[in-house]
This record gives structure tokens, sequence and C-alpha cells, in this order.
């Protein structure tokens, strides 16, 4: 008889459990690589359709694929035991109906093996998830802030500044809870909205650039590891500068390959001179 003493995947009930417990830390990931570094640290990783901006260069996140994704999330999913896995729905996998959302959904869990999906939108998407929900499917929202928006919203901007558009975002937040939604991303909204919400709801709220007292945090991990080509949020704190490290392996490796001082590959191959 073997012993299984395989340390178990956080599953979306125990993070909604976490509530008022222990706060939940998140970060995104989209390769094995980096996968592999943060599972042991954190209680969530997000494949984000960031990647569309962070790992493939482009002006936003709207034209990365399902296919895509799914890629990525079975990258993350296969070298991770530990963290609960998310995956983005990326824009247009789901806004059109309930059925479309359902679809997208069912290949990245089936491709990816993923253990839920996280929709950006407000109330109007609030149907969308209910009846993903009720068809198995643990549904992350995320409102406020919504990057697949960034048309409507006229850039990257923080949102719910009036009384009327926070008092909007609130009942967003709310609609995904009656929904069924496990938890909500809160991106770019002020404290005090962020803060009701996390006090008014009873699943967990992910903050990102919001509020330290929502229920979790949440960062996009190439953003504080000195990895980003460019700016960072003013909200996200650069933690170490991996980039610099890189920088300079990669400046020694050229280097000794330039001057001739690589190391002989004959003792790999157990040549004998
Ligand atoms: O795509 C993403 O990475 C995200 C977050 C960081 C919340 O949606």
């Amino acid at each position: 008889m073997s012993i299984h003493t395989e340390a178990r995947r956080i599953t979306v009930p125990q993070l909604m459990a976490y509530k008022g417990q222990r706060k939940i830390a998140s970060l995104t990931a989209y390769t094995a690589p980096f996968a592999r570094l943060l599972d042991e640290h954190l209680d969530m990783i997000l494949i984000g359709d960031s990647t569309a901006m962070v790992g493939y260069g482009m002006p936003s996140t709207l034209a990365i694929t399902v296919d895509q994704m799914a890629a990525h999330a079975a990258a993350v999913v296969a070298s991770t035991r530990r963290a609960c896995i998310i995956v983005d729905m990326p824009f247009g996998s789901y806004q059109e109906s309930p059925a479309q959302a359902f679809q997208s959904a069912a290949r990245l869990l089936a491709a990816g093996g993923v253990d839920g999906v996280k929709m950006e939108g407000g109330s109007a998407l609030a149907p969308t998830t209910r009846f993903l929900v009720e068809r198995g499917v643990p549904v992350l929202a995320h409102v406020g802030l919504m990057p697949q928006y960034v048309h409507t919203m006229g850039g990257f901007k923080a949102q719910g500044l009036s009384d009327e558009a926070a008092e909007r975002i609130y009942q967003d937040a709310l609609a995904h809870e009656k929904a069924g939604a496990f938890g909500v991303v809160l991106e770019g909204v002020a404290e005090r909205l962020a803060r009701r919400i996390t006090q008014d709801l009873s699943i967990p709220t992910i903050g990102i650039g919001a509020s330290p007292d929502c229920d979790g945090q949440i960062l996009v991990t190439e953003d504080i590891l000195g990895l980003t080509d460019g700016r960072i949020p003013k909200f996200a704190r650069q933690f170490a500068d991996v980039g610099a490290l890189i920088n300079q392996a990669v400046g020694q490796y050229a280097q000794e390959v330039r001057e001739g001082t690589f190391p002989t590959l004959d003792n790999c191959f157990g040549v004998k001179k």
C-alpha cells in the first residue's frame, strides 16, 4: 500500500472559505517556469489575458484567443500542484450569449484542466455567470477597471470615481454574487468602494489597485519582478529586479562565447582526450 502524501490543490470552495479567515495571495502566470516558482507561495494563480500585452507585446488584451489561453492554461496546470488555477475568458469568447460563454469555458476547462474562469463585465453579464455556474463552471467576476473595455473606457483609467459610477460598480459586484460567482476581482476602484463591497459581499473580493482591505490581492507577476517593458502601474510595487539579473547573466554568457572562454563540452559526453 502506498501512502499518498501529495499536496492537494486548493479548491474553489476552499478559496471561498478563506473570506474573513485569511487573505488570498494571488498572482498571474502564463508559462510553466513561472507557475512552478509561484505555486508553493500562492492560493490562486490567474492565467490572465494580460499575457496578450505582457507576453506577446500586444497593445491591449483584446486579440488573445481561446486556443492561446488554453495552451497557457495547460502549461500552468501541468507545472503546479497546490494553487487554485483560474483562467481568463478572452475578449469575444463570452459576451455574445451564455451559450457561447459555456462553449468557451468548457474548452478552457477541458484543454487546460483549470479550476474556474474569470469574466470581465458588469450586471449585464450576471445572467452569463448564472448560466455557467449552474452548469458546473466556477466563475470569478471582474468589475471596475476592465481592460477588455479599454475602448469604451477611453484608456486604462480608475473607475467609479463619482458617487453614481461607484454605485453602479457596487451593484455589478452584487449582481455577480447573486448569480453565483465564487469571488470578484475589483480593479482600479477607490479604496472606500472596495471596502464597502468587501464588507457587504459574502464572497471574497480580490483587489488590484483597489484596497488592502480586500479579501485578497492580485498583481501581474512581471510587474513585481522588474520584467515589464515600460512603466508599471502605480499600485504595483517592484519586489525584485529579475530583469537586471537576466541582463547580467545573458551579458556574461555572450561575453564568454565571444572570448572563447566558454567551457569545453567534452566532459558532458565522456570524450577521452
Ligand atoms: O489579465 C489579468 O492579468 C487580470 C488581472 C491581473 C486581474 O485580469
